[in-house]
């Protein structure tokens, strides 16, 4: 039988049920092996349970919520934007410096260039930064090497970072822009990403297929062809959707039954019910609406109201979001979309879990995994009410608690 261990003393947050926190003041989680045995009142632990445990541990009312999930960053690249940043702090857009060949083109050049090791170690630290915060799952897209050669050495340093005591999901987003060796053979391109998507599956290095579905990258009529093709391999879909202007590309996705649909500042009436019926999650980016300085706010009351999952994340990438700290996506997403601290962390917790197809993840509640952080806080409004402060008191991964 594998080991139990049991934490005691813990304000857990457990967001059993569809509503409120799932509050227990003087709860208990017990653990077997990597998963949760046993959660509730301290004062209803069977004391079966209790014999043999290999180890016990009293938090004296510390915060336990599930373990934090980032269920869309692009974090292997080489290079960084920062003169971009300079470029559109004097007035260019986003738009306009994709357009002359910056942006994402030059993270492909940057990333082309650099080694497998090199990339790795850039990538390690940027998981780092993210697991100080609690992070233990963690989605990780291609799209900045953009030749099968290089989309598969960017996936191969995704898979590693699993080695670094955290989940990696990843996802092929072969379809994030047009390289240069295929300027005005768009179409041909995408060809090339469907003959490509079979080969890296077969590697084991995809999990679900996404992309870039806007004027400056990918249409909707190629965006459905690279879903086709998933869809005939058994790959999940989720889509960069209405960042920039709305294409239609949610309910698009939607129509794909697409795990989630991201950004979404621009999505119409149309694409919220497609969502709503599909059970598609708004996988919403408070950190590149931020940092675009962005003033269309996505839909959040009508996506409150149809009833579609809300979830976060960092949107890591040297472009649109250079940041990494999911606490400050707490914040943002309260503050600039006025989300609840509740639905906040529930972004970050279930819906992130539901927006990469994990259903063993994301509540506190026996059977899941047994991943959750112990944060130093008194209520868990707290961490989306603090920013640039790291309440956190311990991780644990698995069942174990991480160094
Ligand atoms: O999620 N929108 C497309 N992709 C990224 C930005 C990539 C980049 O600028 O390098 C995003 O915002
Ligand atoms: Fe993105």
């Amino acid at each position: 039988m594998s080991e139990r261990r049991l934490w005691t003393g813990a304000h857990l947050v457990t967001f059993a049920g569809d509503r409120d926190w799932g509050l227990v003041p003087d709860g208990a989680l017990l653990t077997e092996g990597e998963a949760l045995r046993w959660v509730g009142p301290r004062a209803a632990l069977p004391r079966a349970l209790c014999e043999g445990l290999a180890d016990e541990q009293d938090l004296g009312g510390a915060l336990v919520t599930p373990g934090l999930i980032d269920a869309h960053t692009h974090l292997v690249y080489g290079g960084e934007r920062s003169a971009e940043f300079e470029l559109r702090l004097q007035g260019a857009s986003y738009e306009e410096i994709a357009r002359a060949g910056g942006g994402i083109r030059s993270t492909v050049a940057a990333t082309r260039q650099a080694s497998e090791s090199a990339l790795h170690t850039l990538a390690l630290a940027r998981a780092q930064a993210l697991m100080a915060e609690g992070l233990t799952t963690l989605e990780i897209k291609s799209g900045y090497g953009l030749s099968l050669d290089d989309e598969a050495k960017c996936l191969r340093v995704a898979r590693r970072l699993g080695e670094a005591g955290l989940t990696v999901r990843t996802t092929f987003l072969g379809a994030h822009a047009v390289p240069p060796e295929f300027d005005g053979r768009q179409d041909d391109y995408v060809e090339a990403v469907c003959q490509w998507m079979p080969i890296l599956r077969d590697q084991g290095l995809i999990d679900a297929v996404d992309a870039f579905c806007e004027r400056i990258a990918f249409t909707p009529a190629q965006t459905r062809r690279v879903f086709e093709t998933a869809r005939g391999l058994g790959l999940p879909v989720k889509l960069h959707a209405e960042q920039l202007s709305d294409q239609g590309g949610a309910a698009l996705a939607a129509g794909f039954g697409a795990l989630s649909c991201d950004h979404l500042e621009h999505l119409s009436d149309d694409g919220i019910r497609a969502m709503a019926d599909a059970g598609t999650v708004a996988l919403l980016l408070p950190g590149a609406y931020y940092f675009l300085r962005e003033t269309q706010l996505p839909p959040i009351a009508a996506l409150r109201a149809a009833g579609v999952p809300i979830a976060l994340a960092t949107d890591h990438n040297p472009g649109s979001a250079p940041g990494l700290s999911l606490l400050l996506m707490l914040n943002m997403a309260c503050t600039l979309f006025r989300l609840t601290p509740e639905e906040a962390l529930r972004g970050l917790t279930v819906n992130a879990a539901r927006a990469l197809g994990l259903a063993d993840r994301g509540r506190l509640v026996a059977g899941q995994r047994a991943d959750f952080c112990i944060w130093n806080a008194a209520h868990p409004r707290e961490l989306s009410y603090y920013f640039g402060r790291n309440p956190i008191r311990g991780t644990v991964m698995g069942g174990r608690t991480r160094a």
